[in-house]
């Protein structure tokens, strides 16, 4: 695996271990000639691109193209000169090529720890008439098959320039028949998996909430027709943001496919002053040709791997109990200390107290801002509570939600300019609040020091970091009038920078995202946090969905899932105890209810499921998903957690209603050794095992072709799990 250079014939061949993507200098345009299967290097590679030099602009497939001389696709970058025109021609200059990769100042990325696990190559391109300049870098990962690409623009002439576009990649498929999927939703129904075949005119997902969004992930897959979860080739796109983002497929008369994808182009324009670069936030892009399946695995490791940073990126995350669902805003230290005493005898590790701790907020309408606890709940403060805690042997975590202010806080009696907004125009509240200026140094101060006085005098282990509304009135009071475009951006910028610090400063603390659940579970905040609350919907049904359309990109240790309360707070409907459990014991698990109103029996239905999980944390958050069957695809859903070694498995499956007279159902299971014989081991607690086979031991290869009949009982909401261990 290497990016191998050949400078008389233009080309650059980035050799993964399946995959080749091949660019090649024509007319010095970087066209864009391949990305499949492998190719191998030792003979001509010239020919496998369908551009030669009398074809049209319009025709070649490239790899940042321009608007404005011949190729009326959709481009991958815009400027408006000081001239007042638009018209640039980026043509190549030069290469370099390098070991490893290299870090951005501010924006987050895919990471090396050692040189040797990638190759970067940059293109070096230039406007020769407005000086122009353009690097495009690619970063081959040799762990696996995955790229990730960006760029960088740079103004190198006197004149100032307006950034109207400025994506991080553009790909030209040669030919259609390809399905664009994707992850669709809104709060408390995220992960919705969407597919839909990619036909002439312009297929688009995007944000313009200011946030990556509950609506649209900043992520697509361009499926093969026929590519299904197992087979087929497939290209992943997953963009390293927390913004307004754009995806964009785009198939011409020609039936070639354009593909790009970056921060939003909508309400966008970025001024660059003479020397001054733009930096675009980068997609990871990966190929497989087994399927979503195996593109999804890829997507993991290096997430897992790569990705997520800090002490807790390789080690079991604690179980937790958050109060939220609990108690809502009315609690008081007592109640937190009996829940707590509760979790303390089911070993569970870790109790979070959610929102309504400071300020006075004993609803969602004011304190956002005040970060200073409420004497009236918690009378001896947060260090007492803190303190209680930990007697009880758990770890403390706490909720913040700190780039929002509250109308009704201290803080914005003090500083109504700090909040994004427009001046004399009203300001759109959600959920009783505004966001706070991130683009403002002092803002970001303030909100670093509140912090850090809690965090570095409250025993905290964890801290789950929320966000609520989306961004309106997107202005800053502190932006000159010709850089207000910019804020959008701008913002994600100064969030990045406040979690690079606050992260880098406790490096102690487990931090977790929220964002109304997943409105925000995007990659550029795992780079910061390596798991996310993925969503307000705690309904185990629901959850099969949610769960599953997010595992499309992202590795489980990342999936936040807890069991929760029945009647479900969000569905009003009852699921089986087991069920809900199995459920969030396919994610990163936890317990979110009122431990103390739980029966008896749920109580040792607890401490098994928590014994359990503690046994296969391992295998469930780092292990390789095999996903089996869609809930999106009827009334099953089944998956499986294997090792990397394969010699250790575990299928859950669920079914949610019960139909009468059944035919058998029979599960295929995935990525198991076929050469290997494994034993079924049954699970304590675990009442719907499949009895028939306990205990036997059977084929790799038979329980991948044949199967297992799923014995199941007849009711609603039936769900089982067994592992595998391989024998001899
Ligand atoms: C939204 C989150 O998703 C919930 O889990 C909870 O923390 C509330 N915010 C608190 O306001």
């Amino acid at each position: 695996m290497a990016i191998i250079v050949n400078q008389s014939q233009g080309l650059f061949h980035l050799q993964g271990k399946k995959m080749s993507y091949l660019i090649q200098i024509i007319n010095d345009f970087p066209i864009h000639a391949y990305w499949g299967k492998r190719l191998r290097d030792d003979a001509d590679l010239t020919e496998v691109s369908d551009s030669d030099n009398g074809v049209g602009i319009d025709r070649l497939p490239q790899e940042y193209p321009q608007y404005g001389t011949g190729d009326f696709r959709y481009p991958a970058y815009q400027a408006k000169l000081g001239d007042g025109t638009r018209i640039t021609e980026l043509k190549y200059k030069s290469y370099t090529l390098s070991a490893g990769k290299k870090k951005s100042g501010s924006l987050p990325g895919v990471y090396v720890e050692q040189e040797n696990e990638a190759d970067t190559l940059e293109l070096h391109l230039e406007d020769e008439y407005s000086g122009l300049q353009v690097t495009l870098v690619y970063t081959l990962f040799n762990q696996g098959d995955a790229i990730t690409r960006y760029a960088v623009i740079k103004n190198g002439g006197s004149d100032s320039l307006v950034l109207q576009r400025a994506l991080s990649m553009s790909i030209d498929f040669p030919s259609g028949n390809m399905d664009m999927v994707y992850l669709t939703g809104s709060w408390s129904r995220e992960g919705n998996i969407t597919r839909r075949p990619i036909d002439k005119g312009a297929t688009v997902i995007e944000s313009r909430r200011g946030m990556s969004s509950h609506q649209f992930n900043p992520f697509a897959a361009l499926a093969k027709s026929g590519a299904d979860e197992r087979q087929g080739e497939v290209f992943g796109f997953s963009l390293v943001y927390s913004g307004n983002f754009e995806a964009r497929a785009e198939m011409d008369h020609f039936n070639s496919i354009r593909f790009s994808m970056g921060v939003n182009s909508f309400d966008f324009a970025y001024v660059l002053d003479q020397a001054e670069e733009f930096e675009t936030p980068e997609v990871v892009m990966v190929y497989s040709d087994q399927g979503l399946g195996e593109m999804s695995r890829i997507y993991h490791r290096l997430y897992r791997t790569r990705l997520c940073r800090g002490q807790y990126r390789d080690t079991e995350r604690p179980i937790l109990v958050n109060n939220w669902e609990a108690t809502y805003f009315n609690f008081t230290t007592e109640k937190l200390v009996d829940i707590a005493k509760e979790a303390s005898k089911l070993d569970i590790e870790l109790f979070v107290l959610d929102d309504g701790w400071f300020g006075h907020r004993d609803s969602d309408n004011s304190s956002l801002g005040d970060w200073i606890e409420d004497r009236r709940k918690l009378p001896g403060g947060l260090n007492d509570l803190a303190s209680q805690i930990q007697d009880l042997g758990l770890q403390f975590g706490l909720w913040v939600e700190p780039e929002m202010i509250s109308p009704d806080s201290d803080l914005y009696h003090a500083h109504p300019d700090w909040c994004l907004h427009v001046p004399g125009r009203r300001r759109t509240e959600v959920r009783w609040q505004l966001v706070l200026d991130y683009t403002r140094e002092e803002v970001r101060n303030y909100i670093y020091n509140s912090l850090h006085a809690i965090f570095s005098t409250v025993p905290i282990t964890y801290v789950k970091w929320d966000m609520n509304r989306v961004l309106t009135e997107i202005g800053s009071a502190d932006c000159p009038p010709h850089r207000q475009a910019e804020i959008a951006h701008r913002y994600v910028l100064g969030l990045y920078d406040v979690l690079e610090r606050i992260t880098t400063a406790f490096p102690h603390i487990l931090f977790e995202s929220c964002s109304s659940g997943g409105g925000r579970f995007d990659p550029g905040m795992l780079y910061y946090m390596p798991q996310t609350w993925t969503s307000d919907d705690t309904d185990g049904v629901e959850r099969l969905k949610i769960q599953y359309g997010t595992s499309l990109v992202y590795p489980i240790s990342a999936i936040g899932a807890h069991v929760s309360d029945v009647p479900n707070h969000q569905v009003g409907r009852l699921t089986p105890f087991s069920f809900r459990g199995d459920v969030a014991m396919s994610g990163n698990f936890g317990y979110e209810l009122d431990l103390t109103k739980l029966t008896e029996q749920e109580k040792e239905a607890v401490k098994l499921q928590v014994v359990n999980y503690k046994e296969m944390h391992q295998l469930v958050q780092q292990g390789d998903l095999y996903r089996l069957k869609s809930p999106f695809e009827g009334n099953e859903t089944a998956w499986m957690f294997v090792s990397e070694d394969k010699t250790e498995a575990v299928v859950f499956y669920f079914r949610v209603l019960a139909e009468p007279f059944p035919r058998r159902r029979r599960v295929y299971l995935d990525g198991l050794n076929p050469e290997l014989n494994y034993k079924l081991v049954p699970v304590d607690g675990v009442e719907n095992r499949l009895a028939a086979y306990n205990d036997k031991v059977l084929g790799g290869d038979r329980l991948m072709q044949v199967g297992v009949v799923v014995a199941e009982e007849q009711k609603d909401f039936f769900s089982t799990w067994f592992r595998l261990k391989a024998e001899g």
